[in-house]
């Protein structure tokens, strides 16, 4: 157990799982996402002098980052994201304190689930805690996009960010990505429950095709919007679409017709969770997936086998990749009472067809940022 009395505050934000609604929040699309109990959790204490010190359970490294310098670390193998993030928070115009941080990430790195931004996001909170302030989470969510933006170069979206920081226990969250108002709606799954799977094949939306699929549904949109008077994709409605789909190119419209469907699958969604037709769910989950493989490409064969294996066990209602995309986690909707049964299931067949072990987490729905002061001080 690491030894955190001599620090101040510990600070926690949380990793997310995407229910529905992929690769939209950039399109200005309603998502559904959920902050997972799995966190990245930073101890931190000031120090009096311009650095900020890094230090992590998980790693023998230590990181030194001198406040004023804060653009200059970004070749750092660790530390750079947290360089990243106080670096977007000072250019908001906040108080950057000299501190110690203890960084614990309970988010399994690359799995999709977004280690980063939990990362990012209780970086900034613990910021803040530090110097007196209290944090908007909104804001906090905001810039820590920035962060993974400008300084780690995926030109992402805010789903995760926002999910990171805002999510509420026990609440799926629809979040409007044009406006970022939110709903929270209870995550009651009746007999079902939801099971995270990693298919534990090493992935990084930095190298991996994520600023070309966004790039993609920019230039989709500026075509369509020679002839719809829209803002963004996720304004398309799917009449409009079938009139002007002939306008694109056989790749931008296959990206745009998911972006399209996927957005009518979340309020389809967002009746059949409010609804408790869990099946419908199920179903709605199966086609985001189909169109993620077939129309947007951001699966792959691992990926495949793991939703495919879940999709033909009896007890799986709905099943398929979540988050970014080319590897990661999928979720599944699974019969509690065989929950059990599937999971031995799927790792078997998994094994049986792909190079790589998958693993199952087992996370709640949670809050996103929580501060604490530590040893009640
Ligand atoms: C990543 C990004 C998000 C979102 C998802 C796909 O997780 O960080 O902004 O675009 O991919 O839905």
């Amino acid at each position: 157990m690491t030894d955190v009395k001599g620090y101040e505050y510990k600070v926690s934000a949380s990793g997310r799982v995407n229910i529905i609604g992929e690769h939209i929040d950039y399109c200005g699309g309603k998502v559904m996402p959920a902050a997972l109990s799995l966190k990245n959790t930073v101890y931190v204490r000031p120090n009096g002098t311009d650095r900020i010190n890094i230090a992590w359970t998980t790693l023998p490294d230590t990181v030194s980052l001198e406040t004023g310098r804060l653009e200059e670390y970004r070749h750092l193998k660790y530390g750079n994201y947290q360089a990243g993030s106080a670096l977007m928070w000072q250019r908001a115009g906040h108080k950057i304190v000299g501190c110690d941080m203890l960084q614990d990430c309970k988010v399994p790195f690359g799995s999709g689930l977004s280690s980063s931004a939990a990362i990012e996001v209780s970086t900034i909170a613990a910021l803040a805690a530090v110097a007196g302030e209290r944090a908007d989470p909104v804001e906090v969510a905001l810039t820590a996009q920035a962060a993974e933006r400008e300084y780690a170069g995926v030109n992402c979206g805010i789903m995760d960010q926002y999910a990171s920081a805002c999510g509420k226990k026990g609440m799926a969250m629809l979040l409007d990505c044009k406006t970022l108002e939110c709903e929270y709606i209870p995550m009651e799954l009746g007999d079902y429950r939801l099971i995270i799977t990693d298919c534990c094949k090493p992935h990084s939306l930095s190298d991996s095709k994520y600023n070309e699929r966004r790039a993609e549904t920019e230039e989709a949109l500026k075509i369509l919007q020679r002839r719809l008077d829209v803002s963004c994709l996720a304004e398309v409605t799917p009449a409009q679409f079938s009139q002007c789909s002939y306008m694109l190119p056989k790749t931008l419209r296959m990206r745009a017709e998911h972006v399209v469907n996927e957005c009518q699958r979340v309020k389809t969604a967002e009746q059949a969770l409010r609804a408790g037709n869990i099946e419908l769910l199920g179903r709605l989950i199966n086609q985001s997936h189909a169109s993620l493989k077939n129309l947007y490409q951001t699966t792959g064969f691992e990926p495949d086998v793991l939703v495919e294996a879940a999709q033909n066990h009896p007890a799986c209602i709905g099943s398929r990749l979540t988050g970014g995309g080319f590897g990661g986690c999928t979720i599944s909707l699974v019969k509690k009472d065989s929950a059990e049964e599937f999971t031995d299931y799927l790792l078997r067949a998994y094994a049986r067809r792909t190079s790589y072990r998958a693993v199952c987490y087992s996370a709640e729905i949670d809050d996103g940022i929580t501060v604490e002061e530590v040893n009640g001080k």
